[in-house]
């Protein structure tokens, strides 16, 4: 699927365009509800955000690029966040990065091409004394080895096949 040749179905923007009807302050919640329905920011989203909240698209393209929290690229079904904060870099998030990238074929950013693993590094998820830490979904798997961490991907990926 492509930004370029692939239409959402922009019908599912209705009720969050009634919720904050008249809300000239409401950019950022209407990204992130769309983001919430599509699972990231599609391009002819974003035109249609721009169109009927009065903003011009470049505008409603700069607010989506500026955070962190918006994506513009779907993401794959799990996600997996790895911490590489100071807990997690003294305890290995290294090794671990560089074995998920050999299991996986992909790194910080990227989705696997059958779409069921992307990765991003962050910088701290809150429980550093399980580093170093990754977490799928949501899910928190601690105490980790390059080994556990190819095996805990393994599963999943069966899971999901
Ligand atoms: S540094 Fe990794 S959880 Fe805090």
């Amino acid at each position: 699927m492509c930004d370029c040749c692939e239409k959402s179905d922009l019908s599912k923007l209705t009720p969050v365009f009634e919720a904050f009807a008249g809300d000239d302050h409401a950019l950022i919640s209407i990204l992130q509800k769309a983001q919430e329905i599509y699972g990231y920011l599609p391009v002819d989203v974003l035109y249609a955000i721009a169109e009927k909240t009065g903003n011009s698209p470049a505008k409603v393209m700069g607010v989506a690029t500026f955070y962190t929290q918006f994506r513009l690229k779907p993401v794959g079904k799990n996600l997996i966040l790895l911490c590489k904060g100071t807990a997690c870099h003294v305890n290995g998030a290294d090794s671990i990065e560089k074995a998920l990238v050999e299991e996986l074929g992909v790194g910080d950013g990227e989705t696997t091409d059958d779409g069921i693993f992307s990765i991003k590094t962050v910088a701290c998820l809150g429980c550093c004394s399980l580093s170093p830490v990754m977490m799928i979904n949501e899910d928190t798997y601690g105490s980790l080895t390059p080994a556990k961490a190819k095996e805990i991907v393994r599963k999943i990926r069966e899971a999901s096949k």
